[in-house]
């Protein structure tokens, strides 16, 4: 088969299953999932109050509605194992007990994250669940968690090849199935051994990389490792800004797939570290890209900026899309506008969205403002090559995806308490129609704003801010 035909088979069978997941561990994160987890602004001070009040405050921000459902408690929530080995929860931050945490998240339309660790500690150094898998799982269970992220600190060196690894991974992913409830499987192994190649069958998720920090493009030498020559990497490390993570995943990101994605980490959107462009560029590229979206901030005490890129409904029916196929690079230039963190680099990635639209990324991680393009045969490469694609022999719409975020006064009423029911006209609600009904509805709110067109073998030329994007959904001329 060549290799144009071979990629439409792909898409043709991806479009084709676009409604379940491709590899069915479970039924769950058919897209990629969405929520909050404390640990980026909190790390370990972790209570009830915290989960309670965040989740409220989630909802009342419209937050909850728009998508992001799972509440997730990272580490540090432990006080050890009881006689019969039983994990115990800490009395002192969750006075009631995690079922009723689960209880009240529930009845409050959350679902309920907990965290664990494939190893003998947690890196908070809080028990692990290595060795006590099943006795943990239906721990979790009984606790009525609906979702667990599955850490890989003090792993006994139980790790070096892809089999050890998927191993001590496979034997809690069986342990959860075996409780007989739905628990969404995130394993968070920081890419070691390179869970991309085998673990689809295991988990909903996996971590490709070490920890996120709150910096666009910062270097450290603690995430040694930059993705630029492929992905070789030893040790994943932490402190990894993003534009680290996203040159990392570029090799693989395409082995993805409903029910079973790439992690880039959790969200810093709201953290402070960056500014709004580069935050809108961070949820932008995440979103493309498929992984799960996790927001990292205290929301209670959030900026209007940060609601209005959390909320905005074209960025997130990218990422919640139902053919689910991650964006992937067509290309990478380095420029020569640097900043205090070295050579500047400017990017374009593209993916199938539904319906036959595309999907089209402009990143400039350069130190100044651009005039950017995009030919449409580089957009449709995979297509055909050199521009032969019939998709290149027609015109497009473009949709500019950010034109119709939410202004700050409207998202500051929001914040306040006081909006007035005009805020309808900014919010998508996902929980009353899914995003895959939306889209195959035309719901305008997903769409974003017709700003121009394309025509056959043409160019699309967008202005791209200093540390930014622009972000467009091609549509077939009606
Ligand atoms: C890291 C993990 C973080 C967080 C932390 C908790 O290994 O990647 O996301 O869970 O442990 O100690």
């Amino acid at each position: 088969m060549r290799g144009s035909s071979l990629f439409a088979a792909i898409a043709v069978f991806i479009l084709s299953h676009s409604v379940e997941a491709l590899y069915p561990i479970n039924d769950l994160a058919v897209t990629p999932a969405m929520g909050w987890d404390n640990w980026n602004a909190f790390g370990c001070s972790v209570n009830e109050n915290l989960l309670l009040s965040t989740a409220e405050k989630i909802a009342a921000l419209g937050l909850r509605d728009v998508g992001y459902q799972y509440i997730v408690l990272d580490d540090c929530w432990s006080l050890g194992r009881d006689k019969e080995g039983k994990l115990q929860y800490d009395p002192a931050k969750f006075p009631n007990g995690m079922k009723y945490v689960a209880d009240q998240l529930h009845s409050l339309g959350f679902r309920f994250g907990m965290y664990s660790d494939a190893g003998t500690y947690t890196c908070g150094h809080y028990a692990g669940s290595l060795g006590h898998e099943t006795q943990d799982a239906e721990t979790f269970a009984s606790w009525d968690v609906d979702y667990l992220k599955y850490d890989n600190c003090f792993n006994e060196g139980l790790s070096g090849t892809a089999k050890i690894t998927s191993e001590r991974y496979r034997t809690m992913s069986d342990a959860l199935n075996a409780t007989g409830r739905s628990i969404l499987y995130s394993m968070c192994n920081w890419g070691e051994d390179y869970p991309w190649k085998w673990a689809q069958t295991i988990a909903n998720s996996w971590r490709m990389s070490g920890d996120i920090y709150d910096s666009f493009d910062r270097p450290d030498p603690r995430c040694p490792c930059t993705g630029d020559e492929g992905y070789e990497c030893a040790f994943p490390g932490f402190h990894c800004s993003a534009m680290n993570i996203l040159n990392k995943a570029a090799a693989f990101i395409h082995t993805s797939a409903p029910g079973a994605w790439n992690d880039l980490d959790m969200l810093e959107v709201g953290n402070g570290g960056m500014d709004d462009e580069e935050y809108k560029a961070h949820f932008s590229m995440w979103a493309a890209l498929k992984s799960p979206l996790l927001m990292g901030n205290d929301v209670r005490v959030m900026d209007a900026k940060s609601l209005s890129i959390l909320n905005n409904p074209a960025v997130l029916a990218v990422s919640q899309d139902p053919v689910g196929s991650p964006a992937i690079r067509r290309w990478r230039y380095y420029v020569n506008d640097t900043d205090a963190y070295g050579q500047g680099e400017i990017q374009m990635w593209s993916g199938r969205l539904s319906g036959g639209d595309q999907l089209v990324v402009l990143l400039n991680a350069g130190n100044s403002t651009r005039s950017m393009n995009a030919t449409l045969a580089d957009i449709f490469y995979d297509f055909g090559p050199e521009g032969t694609a019939p998709e290149v022999k027609q015109g497009w719409d473009i949709h500019d995806l950010w034109a119709n975020r939410m202004d700050y006064a409207t998202a500051q009423s929001v914040l306040d308490g006081n909006a007035t029911s005009n805020v309808t006209r900014f919010y998508y609600n996902s929980t009353k129609t899914s995003y895959k009904d939306g889209l195959a509805a035309n719901n305008t709110l997903l769409l974003g704003k017709l700003t121009g067109t394309v025509e056959a073998d043409g160019v699309i030329e967008m202005e791209v801010p200093r540390h930014g994007v622009a972000m467009m959904r091609l549509r077939k001329h009606s």
